[in-house]
C-alpha cells in the first residue's frame, strides 16, 4: 500500500522547519513506508521543481550535518506540488485530482496534514468534505490537525463538530508536539515498565509537583498572535496540561491509543476547576518588561507572558497534592522539567547543611534541552561527623544514547502513518483542557484577577511567583541545566 500526505499551507514555516525536516530524516533513515508521497499545497504559485528547490534549502538548513545531497534528491522525486486557495472548493476539487492522478488508481492510504492558519481549518475540512476526501473506498484517510484546536471552549467545540461531519474521530488526529518528545514518552517507560516508583507515585508519599516550561526566548516577531493569545492558551491547554496527564494518570491496561487517552481524561475530568473567588490564591501572572514594545502588541497589554497554576486532582492518587504549572517567556533559561517533590522524613535525626530539608528526595525529569533523570538524596560526608549533603543519581540520555534524539515530528508523523494515536489528543481531551483553562482566563480578566507582575527578563518570572511558592512552606527547582 502506497502512502500521500498531503500538505496544507506548504509554504509556511512550519513546513520547512519540522514538516520536511522530519519527513526527510525519516527517508534517510529508511523508516517511511515506500512509496511515501508529499504533495504540498498552498497559494503560492510554484511549479514540482522549484517546491523542492525551496524545501531543500530550508531543509538543508535545518538538518545540519545530518543533511546529505543524493539522500536529498533521491527524497525529492517524491515530492511534488499544487497551488491553490483553500477558500476554494474548485482548488480542493483540483487538489483531489491530482492526488489521483499521483496514486494512479493504486490503493493509498492518505495524510491530510493541516498545517496552514488555524483559521482556515473549517473551511478546509468543508471542502474536504464536498469531494469526498474522507471517503475510505482506495485506502485509510487520516487528518492531521496543528494546535491551536480552537482558542476556548465553544471554538474547540465548533471545530469538532464541524470535522466531526466529515471525518470519524479515529481518522482524527490532534498534534502537540510535546507527546512526540522521548523524554515525554520516556516519563510513560519509567512510570510503567518499572516497579520501584510506582508506590511512591501517590499522595502518601508526594509533597507536590511542579511541571515548569521555561523558556529563554521573548516573544520575537509572534507579537500579534501571542497578545491575543497569552501563556495559558499557547502553553498550558496543550502542553503543560499534557504533561500532568502523563504525570498523573493510571497505567492503561494495554498501550493501545483510546485506552491510553481513556486514562488521560480521567486525569482532566479529576482536574478541580478554579473558580473566580481562588484566582488570586491559585494563580500567579506576568510579563516580562519590554513586552509591550514588540511589534503587534497592544501599548497597554494586559496578556500574560508568564503563569502559575495550582492544579488539584481529586481523585484518591493525588488528593491534596498539588501540582504546580509554570511557563513563561524570556526567562533565565530554557528548561522544561518536572520535579516530584517527595515528603520530608516524619522525624529529622540529622542536622541538614543547606536548604529546607524539601530539597532532598526529589526527582527530576528533564524534558529539554537537559535530557535525563536525576534523584536527589541526602548522604554522609566522610569524614565529617554526621554532616550531611545533597547529591544525586543521574541518568543522561546523550551518555547513554550518543546517537541522539530525533526531533518531536518524526514520531508523530510516523504514527500518523501507521495509524497509532495514542501520542495525540482525542476531541474529549481537547474539550477538558479548554474547559479547565476558560474559567481562569475569564476570572483574569474580572475585578478578582490577581495582579499582572512585571519581571525584568532573564529571571525565573516575577519575584512575587517565588514568595508566593514560599508562602506554601515550598520552593522553586529554579536551577538551570547543565548541558554537556
Ligand atoms: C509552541 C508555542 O507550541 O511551543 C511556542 O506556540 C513555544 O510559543 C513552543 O515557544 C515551545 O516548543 P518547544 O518544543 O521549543 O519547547
Amino acid at each position: 500500500m502506497s502512502h500521500t500526505i498531503a500538505i496544507f499551507g506548504a509554504s509556511g514555516d512550519l513546513t520547512r522547519r519540522k514538516l520536511i525536516p522530519a519527513l526527510y530524516q525519516l527517508f534517510r533513515k529508511q523508516r517511511l513506508p515506500d512509496p511515501t508521497r508529499i504533495v504540498g499545497f498552498s497559494r503560492t504559485a510554484m511549479t514540482d521543481d522549484e517546491f523542492r528547490d525551496l524545501l531543500r534549502e530550508t531543509t538543508h538548513t535545518h538538518s545540519g550535518a545530518l543533511f546529505d545531497k543524493a539522500t536529498w534528491d533521491e527524497f525529492a522525486d517524491h515530492i511534488f506540488y499544487q497551488p491553490g486557495d483553500l477558500g476554494e472548493s474548485d482548488s480542493m476539487g483540483r487538489l483531489c485530482r491530482r492526488l489521483e492522478q499521483l496514486e494512479a488508481g493504486e490503493p493509498s492510504t492518505r495524510v491530510y496534514y493541516l498545517a496552514t492558519l488555524p483559521q482556515l481549518y473549517e473551511t478546509a475540512v468543508r471542502h474536504m468534505g464536498e469531494w469526498n476526501m474522507a471517503g475510505e473506498a482506495s485506502g485509510a484517510r487520516r487528518l492531521v490537525v496543528e494546535k491551536p484546536f480552537g482558542r476556548d471552549l465553544s471554538s474547540a467545540q465548533d471545530l469538532n463538530t464541524i470535522i466531526h461531519q466529515v471525518f470519524a474521530e479515529n481518522q482524527v488526529f490532534r498534534i502537540d508536539h510535546y507527546l512526540g518528545k522521548e523524554t515525554v514518552q520516556n516519563l510513560l517507560v519509567l512510570r510503567f515498565a518499572n516497579s520501584i516508583f510506582e508506590p511512591l507515585w501517590n499522595r502518601h508519599y508526594v509533597d507536590h509537583v511542579q511541571i515548569t516550561v521555561a523558556e529563554s526566548l521573548d516573544v520575537g516577531s509572534r507579537g500579534r498572535y501571542y497578545d491575543q493569545s497569552g501563556v495559558l492558551r499557547d502553553m498550558f491547554q496543550n502542553h503543560l496540561l499534557q504533561l500532568m496527564m502523563i504525570t498523573a494518570m493510571e497505567a492503561p491496561v494495554r498501550f493501545e491509543a483510546d485506552l491510553v487517552r481513556d486514562e488521560k481524561v480521567k486525569v482532566l475530568q479529576a482536574l478541580r476547576p478554579i473558580s473566580t473567588s481562588e484566582i488570586g490564591e491559585a494563580t500567579v501572572r506576568g510579563q516580562y518588561e519590554g513586552y509591550r514594545d514588540h511589534e503587534g502588541v497592544a501599548a497597554d497589554s494586559q496578556t500574560e507572558t508568564f503563569a502559575v497554576v495550582r492544579c488539584c486532582l481529586d481523585n484518591w492518587r493525588w488528593k491534596d497534592v498539588p501540582f504546580y504549572l509554570r511557563s513563561g517567556k524570556a526567562l533565565s533559561c530554557r528548561s522544561t522539567q518536572i520535579v516530584i517533590q517527595f515528603r520530608d522524613v516524619p522525624h529529622r535525626l540529622f542536622q541538614t547543611e543547606q536548604g529546607s530539608p524539601l530539597d532532598a528526595n526529589r526527582l527530576v525529569v528533564q524534558i529539554q534541552p537537559a535530557e535525563g533523570i536525576q534523584l536527589h538524596f541526602l548522604t554522609k560526608v566522610p569524614d565529617a561527623g554526621m554532616q550531611l549533603r545533597l547529591t544525586d543519581l543521574d541518568f543522561r540520555f546523550d551518555r547513554e544514547f550518543p546517537a541522539g534524539m530525533p526531533d518531536a515530528y518524526q514520531r508523530l508523523l510516523l504514527d500518523v502513518l501507521h495509524g497509532d494515536a495514542s501520542l495525540f489528543a482525542r476531541s474529549d481531551e481537547v474539550e477538558l483542557s479548554w474547559a479547565f483553562i476558560d474559567p481562569i482566563l475569564a476570572a483574569w480578566r474580572s475585578p478578582a484577577a490577581p495582579p499582572l507582575y512585571l519581571y525584568p527578563k532573564g529571571n525565573w518570572g516575577p519575584i512575587e511567583s517565588a514568595d508566593w511558592l514560599a508562602a506554601q512552606g515550598r520552593q522553586w527547582f529554579d536551577v538551570c541545566p547543565v548541558l554537556h
